[in-house]
């Protein structure tokens, strides 16, 4: 039997002079605030988005093992809610967990098309040719920030969209509901959102999670100051910074920061800015939220959906949702 070779598509809706552009904005906003702040797309590069793959793989670092044991308890009852023919995938990174979806639709014999979609290019393309050479689906990738360009995903057919790895969490409360309010208003009433978030729990194995012993979640947060470094030649010295992870408790989330012990000057000579950071001063770089089934049944009530399946895993550690439009 001979069977059509795969379309494989990339849409690139961010140039790198986009991206400049963006982050220039970004961090003139950012680094003249009081405190402090970067936003943390601007984390995945191409040694960040190998950096949070290593994270993946830390033994402090349980969500990414405790979503994927979800997956594969359920996967085919996520295929058999949806019936999907087309699996679209946001900051879907390497896309590994999301095979185990991918063999579930397969099995079910809905699959038609997979639209993996993220704001780092290199990762997403070897990721889009791996599917397509693994899977006999067309893949159509697209390159964009899902804070801009959910517009651009292709329609048609019966879509769940996938949002994993509990990257919702990494918004602020505010940020987060426009941007399920934009999902939600782009699904069709066949579509469905499946959405991977991380639980609330012992404080010392959350902090663990985002402070690991080897160093790589130190590295992956100063690779922030790389990233500025090369973009907007500035000349910030990561060993000057030290990786702070500490729980929120008042809002249930990480909060991950760069300290300077010692007082220290950067120049961002893009922008023409001059940046003093004072001893002890801590600069804001991520949050990464915790959630009850309560908060993301409100939540998703805010953004004009509704939860219709729950899964956990045992240890109840991590949940996935399967929600639609209300
Ligand atoms: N889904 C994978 C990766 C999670 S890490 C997993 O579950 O393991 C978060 C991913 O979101 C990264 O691949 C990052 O490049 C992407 N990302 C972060 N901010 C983004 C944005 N604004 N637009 C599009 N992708 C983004
Ligand atoms: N979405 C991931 C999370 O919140 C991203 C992440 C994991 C991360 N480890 C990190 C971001 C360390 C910054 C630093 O769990």
């Amino acid at each position: 039997m001979t069977s059509a070779r795969p379309e494989v598509r990339v849409d690139v809706h961010l140039s790198d002079g986009d991206i400049d552009a963006a982050l220039a904005t970004d961090v003139r906003a950012g680094l003249t605030a009081v405190p402090k702040e970067l936003p943390p797309k601007w984390f995945y590069d191409d040694r960040g988005s190998d950096l949070f793959d290593q994270i993946t793989r830390l033994p402090e670092y349980y969500p990414t093992r405790a979503e994927r044991s979800i997956l594969d308890a359920h996967a085919d009852d996520i295929a058999a809610a949806t019936n999907a023919d087309t699996l679209v995938e946001l900051g879907s990174g390497t896309s590994e967990k999301t095979r185990l979806l991918l063999d579930a639709l397969s099995r079910a014999g809905s699959l038609r098309r997979f639209v993996p979609f993220d704001v780092s290019e290199q990762t997403l393309r070897d990721a889009a040719a791996a599917i397509a050479d693994d899977y006999r689906v067309d893949v159509h990738a697209v390159v964009g920030d899902f804070e801009r360009h959910l517009d651009r995903i292709p329609v048609g057919g019966r879509r769940v969209v996938a949002f994993l790895g509990g990257t919702i969490g990494n918004f602020l409360p505010d940020a987060r509901t426009r941007f399920l309010r934009a999902v939600g208003d782009g699904l069709g009433p066949d579509d469905a959102l499946l959405l991977g978030t991380d639980l609330v729990k012992d404080r010392g194995r959350l902090v663990a999670a985002y402070d690991d012993a080897a160093g790589v979640t130190a590295a992956f947060n100063k690779n922030v100051l790389r990233v500025v470094n090369h973009r907007l030649d500035a000349n910030f010295d990561p060993d000057r910074f030290e990786h702070v992870a500490r729980f929120d408790e008042a809002h249930e989330w990480i909060e991950m920061r760069l300290r300077t012990p010692e007082a220290t000057n950067v120049q961002v000579r893009a922008l023409d800015l001059d940046v003093e950071f004072l001893p002890g001063e801590e600069m804001r770089t991520e949050i990464s939220a915790k959630f009850t089934r309560a908060r993301v049944e409100e939540t998703m009530d805010g953004a004009g959906m509704q939860v219709e399946h729950w899964w956990t895993d045992p240890a109840g550690d991590f949940a996935l949702s399967l929600s639609r439009r209300s």
